[in-house]
């Protein structure tokens, strides 16, 4: 099959690999029709992410056709169309009975923080992804969904992340009636996560990046207050201002570890590795929202960490809300809201493209070029 391999940071080729094979009764193996680059690829791309091994196949966001299942596999056949969440879970462990299905105990033998994700490195549990034409899936049973019929492919790619974790940003902000609600990053995830802050009941959203593109998309697409951080000399300030000067009620980090904004911190950081990333965007939340108030980060963080501004978080009483989103546990709101017409996902849909240019995709999502807000994958026929 052809697939997206790594070969280092900032190499990506498409090579021909072996199609994967049912390794336990209880996979499946999925045809895969669409996919998409996420802002967490980068981070892989960059070489940020430990233990991404050369030969690895990324692709945490596809949909695709069931080509083969497992022995033991009772909720899915042949030629079924199904969309699959980024998180890999066995649906009955302590965590997964909760419903924390991206803290899964029972997939991820290196690691015991983060459950299972696919194409996220050996550290997330070393699945290959579905940015090729074929995947497996395991715990066939418990992730992946039949595409409800009225629902659009593109629609449905957008679910198994991206729409997903701005929905989950906005929910672990606990929003109520009224609430202000500022949103750092205008990618994917804090387009998504400014859009579902209305629907639980924000008076106002404001959203914070410093490109300009992007921020038109969140004045159309989410109806949101805009700020460009580049053209501000102290964004904090700001914020206050715009909020009485008691500071937004919540605050959410779409951003993570890789922040523009602060060269000092980026120089040390990125360049030097003094530090293990940047925390400029979650320093920003925790200094711009109220005191009392909710910052939910669903921008993501590698596991070494510092220079985070803990002491004020703790002196202005703060709750601090954060997970690698547990994709399935949306969906029933997600695709209510889809359905009856208040989200059309694909809205942010800038490029699609084929899997054999892959790596022309990825150069221009991470150098932010052409205007790119969201790149799907076109893989193979649906
Ligand atoms: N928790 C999860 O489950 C989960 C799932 C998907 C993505 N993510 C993470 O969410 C983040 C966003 O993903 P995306 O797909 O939207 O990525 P993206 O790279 O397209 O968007 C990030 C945006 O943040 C902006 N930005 C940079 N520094 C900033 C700052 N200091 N303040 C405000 N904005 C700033 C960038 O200009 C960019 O528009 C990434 O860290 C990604 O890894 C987490
Ligand atoms: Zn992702
Ligand atoms: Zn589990």
């Amino acid at each position: 099959m052809r697939a997206m391999v790594y070969r280092g940071p900032y190499k990506i080729r498409v090579e021909e690999k072996d199609v994967p094979a049912i390794e336990h009764p209880n996979d499946a193996i999925v045809r895969v029709t669409l996919a998409a680059i996420c802002g967490s690829d980068l981070h892989l791309y960059h070489g940020m992410m430990p233990d991404t091994r050369v030969g690895h196949t990324f692709g945490h966001e596809f949909i695709g056709v069931v080509d083969e299942v497992g022995s033991a596999v009772e909720n899915l056949q042949v030629g079924d169309r199904v969309m699959v969440p980024f998180n890999v879970f066995c649906g009955r462990c302590y965590f997964c009975s909760r419903g924390l299905y991206s803290n899964c105990h029972n997939v991820n033998p290196n690691a015991t923080a983060v459950g299972g994700i696919y194409g996220y490195s050996h550290t997330c549990g070393g699945y290959d992804g579905g940015q090729a034409e074929f995947v497996r899936v395991p715990f066939a049973d418990v992730g992946p969904t039949k595409i409800p019929e009225w629902m659009d492919d593109e629609d449905a790619v957008l679910c198994t992340d991206a729409l997903a974790t701005g929905y989950f940003g906005a929910q672990l902000g606990d929003i109520t009636q009224g609430d202000t609600v500022v949103v750092l990053g205008a990618g994917p995830v804090g387009l998504y996560a400014a859009k579902s802050s209305w629907f639980m009941g924000a008076g106002r959203v404001i959203v914070i990046d410093h490109l300009e593109y992007r921020l038109e998309k969140a004045k159309e697409f989410a109806h949101a207050e805009t700020v460009n951080f580049a053209e501000e000399g102290d964004v904090v300030l700001l914020m206050k201002q715009m909020t009485d000067w008691l500071g937004a009620d919540v605050v959410i980090d779409a951003v993570g570890a890789e922040a523009d904004g602060n060269l000092l911190q980026h120089v040390t950081s990125a360049k030097l590795k003094l530090q293990g990333g940047s925390p400029i965007a979650l320093n920003w939340a925790i200094d711009g929202v109220r005191k009392g108030g909710t910052v939910a980060v669903v921008g993501a963080y590698g596991p070494i960490f510092s220079a985070v501004k803990f002491g004020d978080a703790v002196n202005k009483g703060l709750t601090l809300r954060m997970n690698q989103c547990p994709v399935k546990r949306q969906w029933p709101r997600l695709f209510e809201h889809i359905r009856n017409g208040h989200l059309k996902p694909n809205d942010i849909v800038t490029h699609r493209i084929p899997l054999e240019d892959i790596a022309d995709g990825y150069h221009m999502f991470a150098a932010k070029l052409d205007g790119i807000i969201k790149p799907l994958v076109v893989v193979g026929a649906a």
